[in-house]
């Protein structure tokens, strides 16, 4: 078990009081996003996923389910995955739908019984792609290839971006204990996305790939690009 899901793991537990959007880590200042925040992220998930009633959604580290529950209801059917057994648990407990069903699967050794389920036609990311490296990111879409429908959407929402990483840290004045989190690849947002590095990967793979800012109403939206990968 990675010191990444023990991490999610202890968050659900902490957070039993806080709420759902505190245990995924949607914050602002330390405290939970507010409703209206959370319905522009959801909005803005919907438009660029361009979900459809005939949609089948994969949602990619989808924590407790919270965003995974909404999209949901616009999907013939949809799949959360998220390897914290706890946040999983709260899924199954809180943000279940007929149509939905939700696994432990570490997303970086993807099995095939999720092939075996049939093929996604909408795949998400949200908030999450900071916890793979560049080559882990290629290995994942080249997975994802396979178990996706040739008129997919692949979205990779709210990922660091390189290109406002001196902003963040002339911003933040990262501390002795960020900086050592840094060194030990401790910290939370272990990787950074240029665009270029993204381009060149979906160039390799025959993918066409766009970016776009997040709606800068959602705290944090500044430091992040979400990266759309369309047939
Ligand atoms: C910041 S939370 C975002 C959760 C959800 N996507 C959302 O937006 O509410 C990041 C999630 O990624 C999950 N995660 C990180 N690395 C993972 C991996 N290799 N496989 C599966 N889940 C992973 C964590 O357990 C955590 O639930």
């Amino acid at each position: 078990m990675s010191w990444v899901s023990k991490y999610y793991d202890r968050r659900v537990a902490a957070g039993a009081q806080k709420g759902l959007f505190w245990q995924v880590g949607h914050t602002e200042q330390g405290r939970p996003i507010s409703s209206e925040q959370f319905a522009v992220m959801l909005d803005s998930l919907g438009q660029v996923l361009q979900l459809g009633p005939g949609s089948s959604l994969l949602d990619l580290c989808c924590g407790n389910g919270v965003f995974t529950r909404q999209l949901a209801a616009g999907v013939q059917r949809a799949v959360g995955v998220d390897f914290s057994p706890a946040m999983i648990a709260v899924a199954r407990a809180e943000c279940a739908a007929p149509n939905l069903t939700y696994q432990v699967v570490d997303v970086k050794r993807i099995p095939p019984q999720l092939a075996g389920q049939g093929k996604f036609d909408r795949i998400l990311m949200n908030a999450a792609l900071q916890h793979f490296s560049l080559a882990e990111f290629r290995t994942l879409l080249t997975r994802l290839l396979q178990i996706s429908t040739p008129d997919r959407v692949i979205v990779f929402a709210f990922v660091p971006n390189a290109a406002r990483r001196t902003e963040f840290d002339r911003r933040l004045k990262p501390g002795l204990a960020l900086r050592l989190r840094r060194l030990f690849r401790r910290d939370l947002v272990t990787h950074w996305y240029h665009q270029d590095d993204v381009r060149r990967i979906c160039d390799e793979l025959g993918l066409r790939v766009r970016f776009r800012d997040p709606d800068p109403a959602i705290a944090g939206a500044w430091y992040r690009h979400d990266i759309v990968i369309e047939a």
